[in-house]
Parts: structure tokens; C-alpha cells; sequence
């Protein structure tokens, strides 16, 4: 039997029309839901992601404002924008592009955002609150896995979920959110790392895989149960002789493991398309707090 492809737009599609009604009602509140990110270096994949966000939310009829910050600026710098940004009532999100130059610590600039603005979920409370099972603001690519479990009605309580990739944007947050008593969570959750010795081991036992790895094509068909159902949250560029220059793949060979497993998510159109669903969907639930 052929495996099936599980495809984000579809998702999206879905998640979009759900924010339109929403967004629909601010308006008539005189409430534009407004982004703000902050992008930091000239990274060119950040600067890809950064204007994509841009141009989906002022296609749903939302602002997206981008300050672009030079690779050397001072940490206070950005703290001190931060603060702005936090006390203006017109914005109602604030993302900081990931990942940042070296001199920079993300942790201690992630706290400065207001809990209330931080939309990627990235705040410590927030990701506590995410942990204690009452979320506040979810992360948005594991919130879009979430939602795609749901989309195509994937039985998730009681399976083993692997998840490979310790990461604070995917790997930790699917962890706290796969283990909770929530409709599509409730799962036995394995979370593999770099350090996990017999990867494979596990990766075999899987129901549901979930790649977020970062390393292109890792996941083959010798690692993975028959008839599974496979998540690739992985984006990697591979330089190539095309126009673009590059094409992107995900963390599993997907030639390889299609004929073994049940469901995939192909890189790209799968995982990828939520990621920015989901952020428009945590703006706009922010804004609604503004209703009086
Ligand atoms: N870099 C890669 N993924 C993300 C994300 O979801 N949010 C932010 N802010 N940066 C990222």
C-alpha cells in the first residue's frame, strides 16, 4: 500500500479561515492585529522566513512590521527596542528571529518580551505554563503539528511518539505538549538527542517519528517501523546548480522510508506551511485580548 503524503496547505488553508471570521470582528473593533519582529544579521534563510511572515499577514488583512538590526549591535540595543515594543498598545506580537549572531544570548533577550506579546511562546513563562499542561501562547511549528495531527484525525493517545531533536523552538516543546491529557497528545513520549546511544533503536519503536534534527536526509528506511507516521519538521538547505541556488530537504529520506511507513509530511509542504498559520493565529489571539 502506497503511503499517504500529509500536506500543511490544506492545514493552513483551514487555520487561515478560522483566523478570517477573527479577524473580521477586530476590525470592527478598530483592532489591526500587528506583529512586530526583529531581525538581527543578514541571514538569508531568516530574511526568506521573516518576509514570508510579512507578506501572509497582510494577505489575512494583519500588520507585520520588521526591524532589521545590524549583526554587531549591542545587546542593550535590542533590549531597549524590546522595551518600546512591549509598551506600544498597537502591536500585539513580538518574535525575535532565531537563531541570532554568537555575541547575543537569546535566552536573556527572549525573557525581555512581554509574556502577553510573545507570540512564538519562547518566554520561559510561557514555556512553563506549556509544561504545566495550561498553555498559554503554544510555539508555533509544534502547535502546527499538533493541529495537522487533528486535520487528518491521527490517533495519538497511547502510541509512542519519537521525538528526535532537543531543540527549544520544536523538539522540547512537542515533548511537554505529546505528553499532556489533551485530545491529539496523551502519548508515550521518547525524546533522542545527539547523545542517545542505538538511535535506531528507538526510532524503530516508533508509531508516530518526528524528525526536527537539523541534519538532511538522517532518517532511512532501516530506522523506522513499518506502517508508521512520520513527521519531517526538518528544513535544510542543499546547494545545487539551479536558478535559486539551493533546494531544500527534510531531516528523512523521503525516497527511501514512502514505501515502509503509513503517512508522511514531505519538505517541503508539510510541516512548513503551519509554522507561520500558527504565529498569525497567536497574534490574533492576542489582539482579541484588547476587545473590552
Ligand atoms: N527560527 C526557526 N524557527 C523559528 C521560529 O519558529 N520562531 C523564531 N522566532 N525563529 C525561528
Amino acid at each position: 500500500m502506497k503511503a499517504s503524503k500529509l500536506l500543511g496547505k490544506p492545514v493552513s488553508d483551514h487555520i487561515y479561515s478560522i483566523i478570517c471570521q477573527r479577524v473580521k470582528k477586530l476590525h470592527s473593533n478598530n483592532i489591526i492585529p500587528k506583529l512586530s519582529a526583529i531581525l538581527i544579521g543578514d541571514d538569508p534563510a531568516s530574511k526568506i522566513y521573516i518576509n514570508s511572515k510579512k507578506k501572509i499577514f497582510l494577505q489575512n488583512d494583519c500588520y507585520s512590521e520588521i526591524h532589521h538590526l545590524q549583526r554587531n549591535i549591542h545587546e542593550n540595543d535590542v533590549i531597549d527596542l524590546i522595551g518600546r515594543l512591549n509598551s506600544d498598545d498597537t502591536i500585539h506580537g513580538i518574535l525575535i528571529q532565531l537563531p541570532l549572531p554568537k555575541h547575543l544570548n537569546s535566552n536573556k533577550i527572549l525573557r525581555e518580551i512581554k509574556p502577553d506579546k510573545d507570540v512564538d511562546g519562547f518566554h520561559p513563562e510561557n514555556l512553563g505554563y506549556l509544561l504545566q499542561g495550561n498553555p498559554n501562547y503554544i510555539p508555533c511549528t509544534p502547535y502546527g503539528c499538533i493541529e495537522m495531527l487533528k486535520y487528518y484525525n491521527i490517533e495519538v493517545k497511547s502510541k509512542h511518539v519519537v521525538i528526535v531533536g532537543r531543540s527549544n523552538i520544536v523538539g522540547k516543546p512537542l515533548f511537554a505538549l505529546l505528553c499532556q491529557k489533551f485530545d491529539f497528545a496523551n502519548a508515550t513520549v521518547t525524546l533522542c538527542h545527539s547523545n542517545t546511544n542505538n538511535l535506531s533503536e528507538f526510532t524503530k519503536k516508533a508509531d508516530i517519528l518526528i524528525a526536527a534534527i537539523g541534519s538532511p536526509k538522517f532518517i532511512t528506511k532501516d530506522m523506522v517501523k513499518k506502517d508508521a507516521i512520520i513527521f519531517d519538521v526538518g528544513i535544510n538547505r542543499i546547494n545545487d546548480s539551479s536558478k535559486k541556488g539551493y533546494h531544500i530537504v527534510g531531516d528523512v529520506d523521503f525516497e527511501d522510508v514512502f514505501s515502509k511507513v503509513k503517512a508522511i509530511t514531505p519538505v517541503p509542504g508539510g510541516v512548513g506551511p503551519m509554522t507561520i498559520a500558527m504565529l498569525l493565529y497567536n497574534t490574533v489571539k492576542s489582539a482579541e485580548k484588547q476587545i473590552k
